[in-house]
């Protein structure tokens, strides 16, 4: 690519494309997190062509807030929750508990009550401890979830190691290999809990699909052997999300197709479900800043700060990910300028694009755009240097509603005591 070419639009949702974002700055404020709903729903459709409905479990990490949660039960996909809140949000938006999915390796008691008392239909257990809890709280009279157990199958996922969760070293799940998987399913079998699948979840942005097929066999290969030795029947293999999403021009854009073709193809057979995250709501939303100010710094280059960060988006801080930007008004420009979009907050690191390609010129009050940021940008969003979180608008045929107000200065005392 030569680096000056314009910004390449296949990053941002049609629906994005189509709507005026400077009047929907102006609007609603920046920084502000826009979501084409139509490809949310497109998206959770083709999830649910590909792996049939009642298979399909959001991951709720990625993004969730009540309309999130209504429209993953509109478009009949199940829901993944991992922590009491998320389970929160999702029965408060009224989501049915029967088709919840609990996660978490280390559920509070508190937890376990809140799930088992709300119905919650599927349970993914993660430890020795968690197994007991369950136990004791049917054979106290609580209705018994359906079990999946969390197996490690010891596979390289090949993406950032603090996402990677299906190597031996991992803090979730069972290792197959050492025996502890097996130990976990016998347990299960002969408590109050019956086993009714197993999950796995080797990690998240991941694009090489030979990862998927190597975990899948193993998995297989362990619920082969859990049925012959345990009597057991293992009738679901959930192996979970980590599919990639498309942030710069020159990554993969893996077709559901072929991740479903490699699942299916190494399940022998067996029912497949699975709880993608990122690959539904990431490439839905893009992050619009206003551009504060534009410095250059003499053998460095050009800093380019918007009034937002870290705080919307610490994935660059934390995983150093990276992104591309545009200025909306002039998507179809050269960008000759080389510059690191910078955000507000108190530290060097506070970076939102790295090596950014924009147009010459780019001055304060510009509107600037960050695409694929709808997965794990205002999930991890913080109030560090007590910055009000953005808001959060979905647009639907040209309307945009505001699905998640801004936080407002009140805000940020609300839970101080005077
Ligand atoms: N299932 C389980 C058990 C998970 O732990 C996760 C993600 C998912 C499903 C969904 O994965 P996805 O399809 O979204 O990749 N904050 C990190 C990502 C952490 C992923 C945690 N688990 C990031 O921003 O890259």
């Amino acid at each position: 690519m030569i680096t000056s070419d314009p910004f390449d639009r296949t990053l941002v949702p049609a629906g994005l494309l189509a709507c005026d974002l400077e009047e929907l700055a102006d609007r609603f404020g920046t920084p502000l997190f826009v979501y084409d709903e139509d490809f949310l729903r497109a998206r959770c459709r083709e999830y649910v062509r590909h792996f049939g409905a009642g298979n399909v479990a959001y991951a709720s990490k990625a993004f969730l807030c009540t309309a999130m949660a209504r429209l993953v039960d509109q478009e009949g996909l199940n829901l993944d929750v991992a922590t009491g809140g998320e389970l929160a949000v999702a029965l408060n938006a009224g989501f049915p508990p029967s088709r919840i999915v609990m996660h978490g390796n280390n559920k509070s008691d508190g937890e376990i009550t809140a799930a088992l008392g709300a119905g919650v239909g599927t349970v993914v257990v993660d430890s020795l401890d968690e197994i007991e809890r369950l136990d004791r709280a049917v054979a106290h009279g609580a209705t018994a979830p359906r079990i999946l157990i969390r197996v490690t199958p010891g596979v390289e996922a090949h993406t950032h190691e603090f996402v990677e969760t299906g190597t031996e070293r991992s803090k979730f799940g069972f290792s197959i290999a050492s025996g502890a998987a097996l130990d976990a399913v016998r347990r299960t079998a002969s408590s109050h809990l019956s086993v009714a699948g197993l999950h796995c979840h080797i990690g998240s942005q991941i694009y090489r699909l030979d990862s998927y097929r190597r975990a899948t066999e193993i998995v297989v290969g362990f619920a082969v052997e859990a049925e012959r030795v345990l009597g057991v029947t293992v009738e679901e293999l959930d192996l979970g999300g980590g599919l990639g999403a498309r942030y710069l021009t020159d990554d993969p854009d893996v077709p559901l197709a072929d991740y479903a073709g490699a699942l299916h193809g190494a399940a022998a057979g067996r029912r497949v479900t699975v709880e993608p995250g990122r690959s539904i709501a990431g490439p839905a939303a893009v992050t619009l800043y206003r551009v504060g100010t534009v410095k250059h710094v003499d053998e460095v280059g050009t800093y380019v700060a918007v009034d937002g960060g870290m705080s919307d988006n610490p994935r660059p801080v934390l995983y150093g990910a990276g992104y591309e930007a545009f200025l909306p008004r002039r998507i179809d420009e050269a960008r000759p300028l080389e510059a690191t979009v910078v955000g507000k907050h108190c530290e060097q690191g506070d970076v939102v694009v790295a090596g950014a390609r924009l147009p010459e010129g780019v001055r304060a009050g510009d509107l600037l755009a960050t695409p694929t940021t709808g997965a794990y940008g205002y999930s991890m969003a913080s109030n560090y240097n007590r910055v009000p979180r953005p808001a959060v608008v979905f647009v639907r045929g040209g309307e945009a509603r505001e699905v998640v107000r801004r936080e407002t200065l009140d805000d940020l005392v609300r839970l101080d005591r005077p």
